[in-house]
């Protein structure tokens, strides 16, 4: 069989056996099949000299050492959700042979996309500008474009006409078919759009590469089915499908035993963990597993739909010695008529009522949120129901958005659309008064001693370190670069609003 990457044809490689039927077996096949044929139009460009031209000596010398043929950039836009699934195609691309540099003059390039709010959208289109111009200089490079934007019929549609130089789209569901993809792209000679409306298949056991050797985000459910009439999530990632414990479990067993000390449950509300699974569990109950795993230090979860939090989770959280100090509670608004025609389920009081009752349960627990401003028909009063609960929870941060019409969603259709003055305005009045908080909450540890996770090498200033306490907020303190990934135990000298300045002891 003749295959062409780029401008390169070569006939090498031999496919011996037919592609296993069940997953992740076909995968690691295709990853085989990828990895052979790259690495023989690998050889044949250092044959040939064109990788010396295109890779440097250095870099050459680097990727024959290491047994590379090639070079990928991932950039990845929108949330947790899609910053786990990058680890994965990283790990794809990584078994491919490829190797990771910091830019996207790479020969494999993808973008995983998020179509959350309009700005999300028309930042990638900009990008796809601009790896335009960089195929034209190496028609080689192969494009991919996957995630939440891909879901959506217009964008493929709009990508189809107006930007052929794409190789491969694919959605949310099937990001564990990337070898596949690619290799369909290599045989087949045109753009390879794959995307599936929905799905129930939870593919394990695939291979992934973690940012930080030290913490790591596990996906304990895929989808929502809470369609909040502003939000698109639903619409693009699918029904709601939980894992089975015991795989999220082993998961996390695997994690440590190779080095990991934090986990980040992720779901888009993991309150309502585990109610569709054959034998139902509540994401309380999966917390205390994950709590039992030794060698585990730190648990965090993301994101809790307030409706669905329940007094069990607050008694874990608060008899639990691993689960940190910090809570995602979205908001979206105040005003309990907005929240009605949001779809939230849960009035201004009743949200008020559960952060007074996690406060006096785990009195040490950051609260933060998420706040979308000019919903559809949002009038003056409604905002100050927003400003008044913000003034009573005394938020430690919050995450502050303009609200963007997403055609599908049903908050599109609504009339009363709030003028962009109004909606500006009442932003930055919301931004101050959050950010006034802010500043006054963050500090309240300052002058104690806490438990640190060392995370990385503070770049603002030589031989420090940044790290997080259990309620999330950072910390620089003087450090050598051994203690990264470990627990360690931090004298909060100064708070400077956002952050902490301390000192081992
Ligand atoms: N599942 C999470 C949120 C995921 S989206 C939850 O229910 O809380 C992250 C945040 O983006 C949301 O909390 C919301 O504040 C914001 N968001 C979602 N759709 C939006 C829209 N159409 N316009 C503005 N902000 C939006
Ligand atoms: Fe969107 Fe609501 Fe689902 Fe969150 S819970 S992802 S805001 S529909
Ligand atoms: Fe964006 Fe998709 Fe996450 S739309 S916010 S990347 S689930």
């Amino acid at each position: 069989m003749i295959i062409k990457i780029g401008s390169y044809e070569f006939d090498s490689v031999k496919i011996e056996a037919e592609a296993p039927k069940e997953e992740p077996a076909r995968q690691y096949y295709f990853i085989k099949i990828c990895r052979s044929m790259l690495k023989a139009k690998f050889e044949q460009d250092v044959a040939l000299g064109s990788a010396l031209k295109r890779y440097g000596e250095e870099n050459l010398e680097m990727m024959e050492k290491n047994g590379w043929y090639g070079t990928f950039h991932i950039q990845t836009f929108g949330c947790q959700m899609n910053s786990r699934d990058s680890e994965k195609l990283d790990a794809v691309l990584r078994a491919c042979g490829f190797y990771e540099t910091d830019t996207e003059q790479a020969d494999f390039v993808l973008y995983n996309t998020c179509t959350v709010r309009e700005n999300a959208n028309l930042k990638v289109y900009g990008r796809l500008g601009v790896l335009n111009t960089l195929k034209k200089k190496n028609p080689d490079m192969t494009i991919a474009l996957c995630g939440c934007m891909m879901q959506e019929e217009e964008v493929v549609a709009k990508i189809k006409k107006s930007y052929r130089f794409v190789d491969i789209i694919f959605g949310t569901h099937n990001i564990f078919k990337l070898a596949e993809l690619w290799y369909n792209r290599l045989i087949q000679q045109s753009m390879v759009v794959d995307i599936w409306k929905g799905t129930d298949q939870i593919v394990e056991e695939l291979p992934s590469e973690r940012k930080y050797p030290f913490k790591s985000g596990v996906n304990i459910m895929f989808g929502c089915n809470n369609f909040c009439s502003y939000c698109i999530v639903p619409y693009v990632r699918g029904r709601e499908r939980s894992r089975n414990p015991q795989d999220i479990i082993n998961e996390i067993k695997r994690l440590v035993a190779d080095g990991v000390v934090e986990i980040m449950l992720l779901g888009q509300n993991v309150n309502s963990y585990g109610k569709t699974l054959e034998n139902p569990i509540s994401f309380a109950s999966l917390l205390k597993q994950v709590e039992e795993i030794e060698g585990l230090e730190r648990i965090r979860f993301m994101t809790s739909h307030p409706k669905d939090l329940s007094d069990e989770l607050i008694q874990v959280m608060k008899d639990s010695k691993k689960i940190c100090r910090h809570l995602h509670l979205p908001l979206q608004s105040g005003s309990t008529r907005i929240l009605k025609a949001m779809n939230r389920r849960y009035t201004k009081e009743q949200f008020l009522a559960l952060a007074d009752k996690i406060k006096k349960a785990i009195p040490d627990i950051s609260l933060t949120t998420d706040i979308i401003v000019g919903f559809p028909g949002e009038t003056e009063e409604d905002f100050e129901d927003t400003l008044d609960v913000v003034r009573q929870v005394r938020f430690d941060s919050a995450f502050t958005f303009i609200y963007s019409k997403r055609t599908g969603t049903p908050a599109a259709v609504m009339e009363n659309q709030v003028p962009e003055a109004v909606v500006k305005d009442r932003f930055d009045r919301l931004l101050k008064e959050v950010q006034n908080i802010s500043a006054q909450v963050c500090g309240r540890d300052v002058h104690t001693v806490q438990q640190v996770l060392a995370e990385e090498i503070d770049s603002h200033e030589e031989g420090w370190l940044s790290g997080r306490l259990s309620n999330n907020t950072i910390v620089h303190f003087k450090g050598d670069p051994s203690l990264i990934g470990t627990l360690v135990t931090v004298y909060l000298e100064e708070s400077r609003g956002f952050y902490y300045m301390g000192t081992l002891s």
